[in-house]
């Protein structure tokens, strides 16, 4: 049986002592849970988090990090910074990054490339805009970041990687692509994949959905062939929302 990546993203949210507690309920709730299970809080708590995640199979993630090792980067937070504190996998090129910050394939691929070197885990967001899906360019798009984010990643490395697709106008918005439409994306993820490493290896990577994601829509977002888990945002903040979702089965 196939086990499914969830993961919560908690953006901008949580003092320290909030994040722990949350930490602290999803280690008891999902103490059983079979899936593979990331929390990302906010780099202040990351520290507190890994203590309060200590001794569970929940795995700690970070919501983004510098492109450079380390040096005079004044607001960065360096891979090393991340691996230091126990972080497993990194959050590259959310869309809130590409549109808010104007990060772009460039520079996303470069942070892949520097997080696999220092064995942390990428999880690359790629997903169109409303615009670019009605404007009929939705493959183009998608095509680009999936390759341009991969860029000089090799195949033994791959295993490594998760993909999240995360089309623009399902997050935060309430509105989610309906489990055939986003299943559709992640095939022509997998199409894209195979042509860059082949068959076997894109069938056997992780493509997670994200946007809207609630414990209403995991199951039958997950039922899906080619949707391997889930990038939670709103629903990731309470334990009620969030081991739902990681429990969906
Ligand atoms: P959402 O966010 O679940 O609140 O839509 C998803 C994400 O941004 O990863």
């Amino acid at each position: 049986m196939r086990s499914y990546y969830i993961a919560g993203n908690w953006k901008m949210h949580k003092t320290v002592a909030e994040s722990v507690a949350l930490a602290k309920e999803l280690k008891e709730k999902l103490a059983g849970c079979g899936e593979k299970v990331l929390v990302a809080p906010a780099f202040t708590a990351l520290a507190a988090v890994a203590e309060a995640l200590k001794g569970s199979n929940i795995l700690l993630g970070a919501q983004n990090m510098g492109p450079e090792e380390q040096g005079a980067h004044t607001g960065e937070v360096s891979v090393l910074m991340l691996k230091d504190l126990g972080v497993k996998a990194v959050i590259l090129g959310h869309s809130e990054r590409r549109h808010s910050y104007s990060e772009g394939d460039a520079l996303i691929n470069k942070k892949v490339l520097l997080a696999l070197k220092h064995g942390i885990e990428p999880i690359l967001c790629v997903g169109e805009t409303l615009e670019e899906r009605e404007g009929g360019t939705l493959e183009a798009v998608i095509g680009m970041q999936v390759r341009e984010g991969l860029k000089g990643v090799e195949a033994a490395a791959l295993k490594s990687v998760t993909i999240a697709y995360e089309p623009v106008w399902a997050i935060g918005t309430g509105k989610t692509a309906t489990p055939e439409d986003a299943d559709a994306v992640h095939a022509y993820i997998r199409k894209v994949l195979a042509s860059l490493y082949g068959e076997t290896a894109s069938k056997s990577m992780c493509i997670q959905y994200g946007g809207s994601v609630k414990a209403d829509n995991a199951a039958s977002l997950m039922a899906k062939p080619n949707i391997d888990g889930a990038l939670v945002g709103g629903a990731s903040l309470k334990v009620d929302t969030f081991a739902p979702i990681a429990l969906f089965r």
